[in-house]
């Protein structure tokens, strides 16, 4: 390889790099599961509700105020900023995830209508079951892609069906409701499939460890009812907030929002963007967008999802595509960082000529930071003067080259506006990949990047 590559170094400046270990503050997303609303989407890219309270605390943020979350997944920092009476606006680009985030935002659902719909979906299971069973060449396969077919056994995917169609049907008085039910079978996609669909991975061909059926009628029951539990007890622990804040939820890119968010407008930003790591997150919720009929193939979830997403993942990638350069106003600003970003973009380049899998890595690197460019440009435009964003992520190593996503991303941010940067590391991550030759021995860790805008 004849390039120098260039050194961290040239970016670090070591007093700015704390080390601490903040695990009891911040938790994991599994935090989440054990409390209302949080816990009724598993989303593996989520962070605890936990560092959200943490942060929220230590930004001193209060009623009033405006918290924006570029990247907001399953809402959890809006769930929190609402529990608190704190305004918020979400946007996230992944349709599916969007419809997951906004139901689970709205907490003022009429219970009885709920239980109008579970009675209605209960008295009429059996004719809508006698009704489609009754079908000429009644075939699973005609409803669904081949991935649902063999995650589930016969009857619960049928039975699934039915609820499905009965759902599609029913003509709910507010969208509110209608979102409450569509969380509750989405819910319980997962749960009782027969195969191993634990995230990140879904693999039809492998049985869990519990894989009797489970009957799907029932769990739908039980589900619905103990979220409209969640509903009582959230809005009993944030009862003195209750109404007292507003939420924007925006289904958009987040390289643009000058259509929706003024500029000058927020007083703090929280949030955790797609890591570098090729984690495609319109791939991973393959079962639901499938299950919904958002796609019905690959093709469909790249239209529909893929490319709506900021670049993270090969699949996002192709190398007949030209865009896959550095952008001119991007290299013009940060001269520093796109010098870096071409250098491992070159190594990465001659490493995929030998290295397994043939991946795009160079091109994913380069989009990558062409995207995270513009959305950091729009976090500057909308926040008020002496606020902060924090950026929550983790660095990578594609092909055992460092990318240190953190350093660069508050190296961009201060070439656009931002006064400083100042990272904390949260955690080590990945340490298990040392044992591995054929991966890669570099240490990763998760960091907290914190922007001020002065
Ligand atoms: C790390 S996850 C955020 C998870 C979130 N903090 C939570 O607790 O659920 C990143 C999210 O960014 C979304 N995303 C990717 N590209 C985007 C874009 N261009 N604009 C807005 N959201 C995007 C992904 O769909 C994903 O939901």
């Amino acid at each position: 390889m004849s390039r120098e590559f260039y050194q961290l170094s040239l970016f670090t400046d070591e007093s700015t790099q704390k080390e601490e270990n903040k695990s009891e503050y911040w938790g994991t997303f599994k935090d989440n599961l054990r409390v209302p609303v949080h816990r009724w989407f598993t989303y593996p890219a989520g962070f605890s509700y936990k560092a959200v309270e943490y942060a929220f605390q230590q930004f001193n943020l209060k009623k009033g105020m405006v918290v924006y979350d570029p990247f907001m997944g399953s809402a959890t920092t809006n769930i929190v900023a609402k529990s608190q009476g704190i305004n918020s606006i979400g946007v996230e680009a992944h349709p599916f995830v969007y419809e997951i985030a906004k139901a689970k935002m709205e907490w003022n659902i009429q219970e009885k209508a709920i239980i109008t719909f579970i009675n209605h979906l209960n008295s009429n299971f059996e004719s809508k079951s006698h009704q489609l069973r009754t079908r000429e060449e009644f075939l699973l396969s005609n409803y669904f892609p081949e991935l649902v077919v063999r995650c589930y056994s016969e009857k619960t995917l049928t039975n699934l069906l039915i609820i499905r169609e009965v759902f599609n049907e029913y003509k709910f008085e507010n969208q509110k409701e209608r979102g409450f039910i569509f969380v509750v079978i989405t819910a319980l996609l997962r749960g009782i499939s027969t195969a191993a669909t634990g995230w990140p991975y879904i693999a039809p061909k492998k049985a869990k460890v519990t894989s009797e059926g489970k009957d799907a009628i029932l769990e739908f029951n039980k589900l619905a009812r103990a979220m409209l539990q969640d509903i009582k007890e959230i809005q009993y622990f944030s009862k003195q907030n209750q109404n007292a804040s507003e939420h924007d939820l925006i289904l958009c890119s987040a390289k643009n929002v000058s259509h929706y968010i003024h500029n000058h407008s927020v007083d703090y930003i929280f949030t955790s963007p797609p890591y570098l790591n090729n984690f495609d997150y319109s791939d991973r919720t393959r079962l639901e967008l499938y299950f919904w009929g958002f796609a019905k193939n690959w093709r469909d979830i790249t239209n529909q999802v893929r490319k709506k997403l900021m670049t993270s993942a090969t699949t996002q990638v192709s190398r007949n595509d030209p865009q896959y350069v550095i952008d001119s106003e991007f290299s013009d600003h940060c001269p520093k960082v796109t010098d870096f970003i071409n250098s491992a973009a070159f190594q990465l380049q001659e490493l995929r000529k030998i290295k397994a899998g043939k991946k795009n890595y160079d091109l994913m690197l380069i989009g990558y930071f062409n995207d995270m460019y513009k959305i950091l440009k729009e976090c500057y435009r909308v926040l008020k003067y002496n606020t902060q964003a924090i950026f929550i992520l983790g660095d990578s190593a594609p092909y055992g080259v460092h990318i240190p996503t953190d350093v660069l991303i508050g190296e961009i941010a201060c070439s656009i506006g931002f006064s400083s940067y100042s990272i904390e590391v949260l955690r080590k991550r990945g340490d298990k990949w040392k044992a591995n030759p054929q991966r890669h021995t570099v240490s990763l860790k998760e960091s907290m990047v914190i922007l001020e805008k002065k």
